[in-house]
Parts: C-alpha cells; sequence; structure tokens
C-alpha cells in the first residue's frame, strides 16, 4: 500500500483528458496534475527545449514525492520519455497517438492522425508508423491546443479553424481519426463536426490501464477507496480553467 500521489504533467490542460480516465479507472489514487502552462505550446518547439521544459517540470513533481510519473503529452513523451526513464528510476508512463487500435478496428480508407508538429516530426512517431502506419495520414495542427487552453471548445472561431483544417478529408474515404495530442478530446466534437460518421480513437484509456498495470507489478497500488486530485501549474491564472475541464461533461 503506497499513498503517494501520482504525479500527472502536460504542456497546459490537455492532460487533463487522460488524468479524468486515470481517476475512473483508479479511483483510490490520489493524483497530483501539473500544466506548463506559461511555456505551452510544448508542440511547436524544438526537442532539445521540450526535454528541458519536462526536466523542469519533473523536477517540481519529484518535490513533492511522487512516487509515478505520467507524461500526459504526446509531445513530451516523444521527446523526452526515453531520457527519463534513464534518470528517474521510479515508473515513468507515456502517450503516444491510438494509431494501433484505429488501424487494427478496420476498414480501409484513410487514418487521419491530428497531432502537434513535433509529435508528427519525432522518432517515436516514425517507428509507430513502420509497424501501424500503412493507411495513416498524418495532420500537423499547430494553433488548436491554444483554443482548448483558452477554454474554447465550442465557438465559431474553433469552428472556422477546423473546417479550414479538415475539409481537403471531407467526403474522401476516412476510416478512423486519431486524436493525437492530449488536448483534442476536448474539442471531440468539433472535430466530428468536420469527419461526421468517422470513428475518433484517442489515448486516455489505454494509458489509464497501462497505468494501472504498473502500479500493481510495481506493488505501488494505494489501496485507499478514494483519492484526491490536485492542480498546479506555472501560471497559476489557469488553474480555474484546469478544474473546469476536469469537471466539464464531454
Ligand atoms: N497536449 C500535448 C500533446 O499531447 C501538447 C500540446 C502542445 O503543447 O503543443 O501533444
Amino acid at each position: 500500500m503506497d499513498t503517494r500521489l501520482i504525479g500527472v504533467f502536460d504542456s497546459g490542460m490537455g492532460g487533463i483528458s487522460i488524468l479524468r480516465e486515470m481517476t475512473r479507472i483508479l479511483p483510490g489514487e490520489s493524483f497530483l496534475y501539473y500544466g506548463d502552462n506559461a511555456n505551452a505550446p510544448y508542440g511547436t518547439r524544438p526537442k532539445e527545449e521540450i526535454l528541458r521544459l519536462s526536466r523542469g517540470v519533473v523536477s517540481r513533481l519529484l518535490a513533492r514525492d511522487i512516487k509515478a510519473l505520467v507524461i500526459a503529452c504526446n509531445t513530451a513523451t516523444s521527446a523526452a520519455t526515453e531520457t527519463l526513464r534513464r534518470e528517474l528510476t521510479l515508473p515513468v508512463i507515456g502517450v503516444e497517438p491510438a494509431l494501433k487500435p484505429a488501424a487494427l478496428y478496420g476498414g480501409n480508407g484513410a487514418i487521419l492522425v491530428l497531432a502537434t508538429p513535433a509529435t508528427l516530426r519525432l522518432e517515436k512517431f516514425a517507428r509507430l508508423m513502420e509497424q501501424y502506419g500503412q493507411r495513416a495520414l498524418p495532420v500537423p495542427c499547430p494553433g488548436l491546443m491554444e483554443f482548448v487552453e483558452r477554454g474554447e471548445t465550442d465557438s465559431p472561431a474553433l469552428h472556422a479553424f477546423l473546417k479550414e483544417l479538415l475539409s481537403p478529408y471531407r467526403g474522401t474515404d476516412v476510416a478512423a481519426c486519431v486524436l493525437g495530442c492530449t488536448h483534442y478530446p476536448f474539442v471531440r466534437r468539433a472535430i466530428e463536426r468536420e469527419l461526421p460518421g468517422v470513428p475518433m480513437f484517442d489515448g486516455s484509456e489505454g494509458t489509464a490501464r497501462q497505468l494501472k498495470r504498473v502500479l500493481e507489478q510495481a506493488n505501488l497500488l494505494s489501496g485507499a477507496a478514494n483519492g484526491q486530485v490536485l492542480f498546479d501549474s506555472s501560471d497559476a491564472s489557469a488553474l480555474p480553467r484546469m478544474r473546469a475541464l476536469y469537471e466539464m461533461e464531454l
């Protein structure tokens, strides 16, 4: 039994989509969510910068005596997980675009993979593409996470942005769409409006299940009936929006 906190971080609000799933699957665990909102976005930065920022966040979380680390950000996972796993002794869980379940789902059409430019550029994604990418079409979405950061999940500006981004694929043979950035589940409905009938895949449930497995194997489960969820941010003004996204009906 280990009731210490599980540290979770993202460049901003996006990882809350993973946090929601983790608290559903592991209600007895306590989580400390850290959003690096002051430095968001990560996805348009070079790899070294994303690694440097991730290290800064991790040292803050380690100071709170966390028992495991969840990198609830596809971009930071791609840029920093291998290094952080070498540097840290605690379990490190990352997230990747849910291309595998989308590819196994069936159909012959294209699989759109919406993600940040960094996620789609880094080696981790190239390896995923080698295995499951035969039908994948990477769609970099710079500018999309900012809508979620502002708490804008259903505005005319968001719909116009998505219309422009996705109109080339509308009416073509699209079998699935992967939400390869943890911010995007918060704008899933707006994305669905542009791609009617296309099934959406994200990594939240897979990551939460992976965390559960890792905690079980390392004998780190809390054993408590109910855990707590704490929020912290490099930009304190983001905290109320973070709590609102955590509570929001999707
Ligand atoms: N939430 C992030 C991800 O999953 C990154 C967004 C960003 O900072 O650009 O990739």
